[in-house]
């Protein structure tokens, strides 16, 4: 049987531009074995791959089709409503993709969809590749499912407008947290969390029976939700990994500066431990508070990787580059543990790189080290007051008015390192505008 893609997203293509278009696929599909049902948490059937709706017709059932996949189609008129016609009061964050704002859906909206709040994003048509990276967004993120993958639960094409809508995540990105200026900053244990979740969700996509490479891992396409529950976001960039004998996807250099692995830049070859490198930048973040590009420090040091990889394994100099904003609230062991796999994660072989899966089997004993590190602690604290610190999120803040502080001198600059150019902040390796651009390559 034969579905056409506009059977699926009705109204969404009359008003196409040839160019918006999607292209056609790089290679033939090769025959597909049986699904499995062994993804709990994907859907019982297979999952139709981005390519598959990339061609203009489809061969599969519909019952594939996103219908059963419980996601909401919405007018713009509803989105208006559900946003205050995109109110500037309503205005939560700006993305390469478009602005976002928060919106209300109450529980008269549509039968089966409870009352909640959203994160509502508009595409910015004056991007051309707009109009794919929303359509790759609504194929990935419409079929997966999984506690650390943010939730769509609909999206609006209606002539020329394309917006997507989440479930909305109340503390924002990693990025946001991890680098704003004035506030307290995240705790040890949080940031282990953090990682945690966040590698949970990668290693549900590389290991779902259709592998998925996200392509675009970095602090601001991870939310937070209210307990720092990490969940991935922006899956525009997303890519169906290699299967069968292939060890790798061929595909133009796209992602963000500073995070994308350098054989992947170098060769246009993407493997899942392309998305391995990509984490090991993040857990570097975290455990640094530095961004993976920092024009503003001296030249050796804005690029993070290049400057704190050979420190990572010496606990002497560690201690010298974590965060500053910790006040050396950390677990030393727990450091060096992380360190010690930000270190194989960055890997300039990518076959040494460990697997997701690996990833979350280090990380899970990290989140519960409580232990402070001795080395900036010179005075110990009253054991009641210990007691105190492990308890709850914020413990850091409370403990820390009465706590004897002694920071690293030379690595806090943190003002001068917030400062950032926009455009660094997003996908900066697109076509013609990079260096870093190949032609699409065949294998
Ligand atoms: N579901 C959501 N809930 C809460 N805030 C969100 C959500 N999605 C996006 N945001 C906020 O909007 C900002 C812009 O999002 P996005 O378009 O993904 O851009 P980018 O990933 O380039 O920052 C994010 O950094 C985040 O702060
Ligand atoms: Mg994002």
């Amino acid at each position: 049987m034969k579905i056409k893609l506009d059977s699926l997203f009705p109204g969404c293509f009359k008003q196409m531009r040839p160019e918006t278009m999607p292209a056609t696929p790089m290679k033939p599909k090769k025959a597909e074995p049986a699904p499995a049902a062994k993804q709990a948490s994907s859907f019982h059937h297979r999952r139709i791959s981005a390519s598959d709706f990339s061609s203009s017709a489809l061969s599969e059932d519909l019952s594939i089709s996103l219908a059963g996949s419980n996601i909401h189609a919405f007018t713009l008129q509803e989105l208006r409503v559900i946003t205050q016609s995109f109110s500037s009061a309503n205005f939560i964050g700006e993305g390469g993709f478009g602005p976002v704002h928060k919106g209300f859906i109450d529980d008269r909206l549509r039968p089966g969809l409870k009352a909640q709040p959203v994160a509502v994003k508009l595409l910015d048509l004056d991007g051309s590749q707009g109009h794919r990276e929303w359509l790759t967004e609504v194929i990935f993120l419409g079929q997966l499912r999984h506690p650390h993958l943010v939730k769509l639960i609909g999206y609006c094409c209606e002539e020329e407008h394309r917006l997507l809508v989440y479930e909305y995540m109340p503390r924002g990105s990693l990025e946001n947290q991890l680098f704003r200026r004035y506030s307290a900053s995240l705790p040890w244990s949080t940031r282990m969390k953090i990682a945690l979740g966040a590698a949970k969700g990668l290693a549900f996509l590389h290991e779902a029976e259709k592998p998925v490479i996200f392509r675009d891992f970095k602090g601001s396409n991870i939310l937070l939700d209210s307990d720092y529950n990490a969940k991935l976001s922006d899956f525009g960039l997303a890519k169906d990994g290699p299967e069968g004998d292939d060890t790798h996807v061929s595909t133009r250099v796209m992602g963000t500066q500073g995070y994308a692995a350098p054989e992947y830049i170098m060769t246009g070859h993407l493997t899942p431990a392309s998305d391995v490198y990509s984490f090991g930048i993040v857990l570097l973040e975290l455990l640094t508070g530095r961004r993976a590009i920092d024009k503003t420090r001296s030249h050796r040091e804005q690029n993070l990787a290049d400057w704190a990889r050979p420190q990572l394994k010496d606990a002497r100099k560690l201690r010298r580059i974590i965060d500053p904003r910790l006040e050396g609230m950390y677990s030393e062991e727990g450091a060096q543990a992380a360190a010690l796999l930000a270190y194989d994660c960055l890997s300039h072989r990518s076959k040494s790189r460990p697997t997701m899966s690996a990833v979350v089997n280090t990380l899970e004993p990290l989140k519960d080290y409580k232990d402070v590190s001795m080395a900036t602690f010179v005075y110990t604290a009253p054991s009641a007051q210990k007691e105190a610190k492990k308890e709850g999120g914020r413990d850091q803040a409370a403990a820390g008015e009465d706590e004897p502080k002694e920071t690293e001198k030379g690595n806090d600059d943190r003002h001068g390192r917030h400062r950032q150019d926009h455009q660094q902040k997003h996908k900066v390796v697109r076509p013609n505008q990079s260096h870093l651009h190949h032609q699409v390559r065949s294998i």
